[in-house]
């Protein structure tokens, strides 16, 4: 079982998008696919028309009275699970630091679940916490969503400090361009050198498209509704990008 995290310190990147259009394809390609929703507003959960709420909240499943596996709902998709949101997560810093060992405490509930899934998303809130914390020990990559603009770097700079800061060496930190528009001149001025910087950077990139922006709407998986070949190729290459680095 590889666990991806979809995280990135700001917030409004593109990491639901991510999640929800990456975990489709890894399950349309046959891949045991489950997304973990770990963010209160729970926007994955209602891309994939699932209720945003689970027995107990955040306080009893960090207190082991549940298994996560209790907490799965199936998708309408093959080979695809959720495990909803639920807004009791607010509070999910609180309930780890009430743990002996907080951050060991996101990897201890995936891991009965490791002989089930071939992938997690993680689908992470912005900021930087003491979830953040568990997220990165439980993590076997970071997918952070860049878009080309300062402040977007600035809070990957961060997040590097952060991997080193801590000696998280198992880590492996992938960013990937997110809404890029190459009209703008910003936009391509920033990617043009960033990979000397951040050499593990993917090379796809996703475009800012009205037809993503539409999941909203729609309601589900951008496949399931678009005709835009050049969205779906790009989540295709940017999947097919993860699973060589993930092997
Ligand atoms: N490539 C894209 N092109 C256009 N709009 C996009 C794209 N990706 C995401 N969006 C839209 O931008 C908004 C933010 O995207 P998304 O929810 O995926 O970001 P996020 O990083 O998960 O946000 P948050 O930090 O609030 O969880 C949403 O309205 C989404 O529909
Ligand atoms: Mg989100």
């Amino acid at each position: 079982m590889n666990i991806l995290a979809l995280y990135s310190i700001k917030g409004g990147v593109g990491k639901t998008a991510s999640a929800v259009n990456l975990a489709f394809t890894a399950a349309r390609s046959g891949y045991r696919t489950l997304v973990w929703d770990l963010d209160p507003q729970g926007a994955s959960s209602y891309y994939f028309r699932i209720k945003a709420k689970i027995k107990g909240g955040s306080k009893d499943l960090v207190a082991g009275k549940h298994l996560l596996d209790e907490l799965i709902k199936g998708t309408d998709f093959d080979n695809l699970d959720l495990i909803p949101a639920d807004f009791s997560f607010r509070h999910f810093d609180l309930q780890l630091d009430d743990k002996k060992k907080p951050t060991k405490q996101l990897k201890k509930l995936l891991t009965p679940l490791a002989s089930d899934y071939d992938f997690v998303f993680l689908d992470c809130p912005p900021s930087i916490s003491l979830l953040s914390e568990a997220v990165f020990v439980a993590a076997d990559v970071l997918l952070s969503p860049i878009i080309p603009t300062t402040l977007s770097v600035r809070t990957l700079k961060q997040l590097q400090a952060v991997i080193t800061d801590q000696q998280l060496t198992e880590l492996s930190l992938l960013p990937f361009f997110s809404m890029v528009d190459k009209r703008k001149k910003m936009h391509r001025d920033i990617m043009a050198h960033f990979s000397e910087t951040y050499p593990t950077t993917l090379s796809t990139l996703i475009p800012y498209a009205s037809d993503i922006e539409r999941m909203g709407i729609e309601q589900c998986p951008l496949a399931v509704y678009s005709r835009k070949t050049d969205l779906l190729n790009a989540y295709h290459k940017l999947w097919q990008e993860i699973l060589t680095r993930t092997a």
